[in-house]
């Protein structure tokens, strides 16, 4: 990370393998490495909100390199929330520990969407002065910058908070479909704007967070969904970064996530990554690089379950163009970092280099 001659960005195995190239070694990163399974994490929040301590450029550059050091990971991601923007643009939203993102006052009219205002690059100069500090220590190491998508976003907002089943995000799309795409909209100029402030302090990459996409038909997806994901795709298209999307649970969704523009498909453990290839491709948008998939409860099996699951990912994922390494979902917060730093040393341990030489 600190090295004296960093290894250029651009042939960082993170970005090699995003743009469906074959690294040296599988990268490896885990969504959610930022956090609560970390000591020096608590110990850094410690007497800080969560959505105070993402405007401290302090917390945010030394809780984004956490993980980084401790893993050896060949990624970095930046340290918000999928809420965060809109708290930054004077709404109305809290973390809650050991819940999530919670609103008092849930969205239920026009006024209620009229009160979730753009983000403008004056609202996070905090996010500026992080992104452009981490790119700087980072060196050779990529930063992931992220947004949350409108639907994942919408639903806590229109909920309150939580949610098992969606039910009031859902009645509003299919009662007030007009109501539905006006909020999904400004959630999507939200990420728009999240998105380009990271983008243009420096991060090599995005990750537009779709987690609870999965709860949806592909039916309501495309109808109701996938048109926002890819006006924010759409816009942020021009900067040429790699653009990764996922949600949880979304092996019915994967061609349609991928077709509302991504580069890379985030992959959860339910669909394997060789059969997810075949489904993207077969949506007339792919292949594509994919980014996946470990069970997260497997972190607690013991490294004799872990090693073949890892060893059999590792195999379907050269069904893609290129692979990410991932879990196919956060890290849980009670995970043990030295399995997951072995999980990291491990993938990186392998080679994937292809035997055909000169192949496009
Ligand atoms: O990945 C990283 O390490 C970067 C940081 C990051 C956070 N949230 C920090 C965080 C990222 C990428 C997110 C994204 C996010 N936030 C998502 C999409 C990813 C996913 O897990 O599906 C979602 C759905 C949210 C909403 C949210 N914020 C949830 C569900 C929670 C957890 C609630 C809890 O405490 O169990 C949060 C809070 C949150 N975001 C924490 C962190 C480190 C925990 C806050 C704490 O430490 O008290």
């Amino acid at each position: 990370m600190s090295s004296t001659s960093p290894a250029p960005l651009d042939s960082s195995p993170y970005l090699l393998a995003a743009r469906g190239e074959r690294p040296p070694h599988t990268p490896v990163w885990f969504m959610r490495q930022a956090g609560r399974a970390l000591p020096e994490y608590r110990a850094a929040r410690e007497g800080t909100t969560m959505l105070e301590s993402c405007m401290r450029p302090d917390l945010v550059v030394e809780i984004t390199l956490q993980p980084v050091r401790r893993y050896g990971v060949d990624a970095a991601i930046y340290f918000s929330d999928i809420v965060a923007p809109l708290k930054f643009a004077g709404y109305d939203v809290e973390i809650k520990p050991g819940v999530g993102p919670v609103v008092a006052d849930p969205i239920r009219d026009a006024a209620g969407v009229a009160a979730v205002r753009p983000v403008t690059p004056s609202d996070v100069p905090y996010t500026t002065e992080s992104v452009q500090q981490l790119v700087s220590e980072l060196g050779g190491t990529p930063l992931i910058g992220f947004a949350g998508a409108p639907f994942t976003v919408a639903s806590y907002l229109v909920e309150g908070g939580p949610s098992k089943d969606f039910a009031k995000t859902k009645a509003m799309m299919h009662g007030n479909p007009e109501l539905w795409h006006a909020l999904a909209d400004r959630l999507a100029d939200v990420a728009i704007a999240y998105l380009s402030v990271q983008v243009e302090a420096g991060a090599s990459a995005i990750q537009l967070f779709d987690s609870w996409a999965g709860g949806l038909s592909p039916r309501d997806y495309e109808r109701f969904v996938q048109p926002h994901s890819a006006k924010v795709f759409d816009a942020i298209a021009s900067y040429g970064v790699p653009r990764v999307h996922f949600g949880v649970n979304t092996g019915e969704l994967l061609g349609l996530m991928s077709a509302a523009g991504a580069d890379v498909v985030g992959v959860d453990w339910r669909v394997p990554l060789d059969e997810a290839v075949r489904r993207i491709t077969a949506a007339g948008a792919g292949p594509k690089p994919v980014q996946g998939n470990l069970d997260p409860a497997l972190l607690f099996a013991g490294w004799d379950a872990i090693e073949p699951e890892i060893d059999r990912i590792l195999e379907e994922g050269k069904a893609a163009p290129g692979h990410i390494f991932n879990l196919g979902h956060g890290v849980p917060p009670d995970a043990d970092p030295e399995v997951l730093a072995r999980v990291a040393k491990y993938v990186r341990s392998k080679s994937t280099a292809r035997p055909v030489v000169g192949a496009e």
